[in-house]
């Protein structure tokens, strides 16, 4: 059993499509062990994205993900990474698959609706910046 952490960003949250998009996650099998709804400060969203630093967009980036609410996620399941980002989509909603949460929700390529780790290692990383152990609940 795997874990991965999920951000719900903020242009979902806007749109109420936080129960829509948990509905996708849990009928892929993955459970929702742990989850809050929080501001980020900029200094979470630069921590958070700074492998980023480089990139042109990490500015824009990081103003997008402090704009409004997001719901911080940690769901488990068999191969919870991969599984996640299946059912997320390519970053890109213009060549995010038929079905995906990219596909059906996101607005641009940097108002893309979903965060998923890449990796396990990762997502353990990410995990810890966001929730204590007491708050994870599998
Ligand atoms: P995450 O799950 O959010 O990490 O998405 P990803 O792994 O599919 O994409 P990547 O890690 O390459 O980029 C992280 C995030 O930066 C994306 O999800 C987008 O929100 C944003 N991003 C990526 N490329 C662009 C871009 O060209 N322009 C803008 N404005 N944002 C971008
Ligand atoms: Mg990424």
């Amino acid at each position: 059993i795997e874990r991965t952490f999920s951000i719900i960003k903020p242009d979902a949250t806007k749109r109420n499509l936080t129960g829509a998009i948990n509905a996708v996650f849990e009928e892929a099998g993955l459970r929702i062990v742990a989850q809050k709804r929080i501001l980020m400060t900029t200094a979470q969203a630069q921590e958070f994205y700074a492998v980023h630093k480089e990139r042109p967009f990490y500015g824009e980036l990081v103003e997008f993900m402090t704009s409004a609410p997001v719901v911080v996620q940690v769901l488990e399941g068999e191969n919870a990474v991969a599984k996640h980002r299946e059912v997320m989509g390519a970053t890109n909603p213009a060549e995010a698959a038929e079905g995906t949460i990219r596909k059906k929700f996101a607005l641009s390529v940097g108002e893309n609706s979903v965060h998923g780790s890449d990796s396990a290692e990762n997502a353990a990383i990410e995990i810890a910046q966001f929730f204590a152990g007491m708050e994870i609940v599998g």
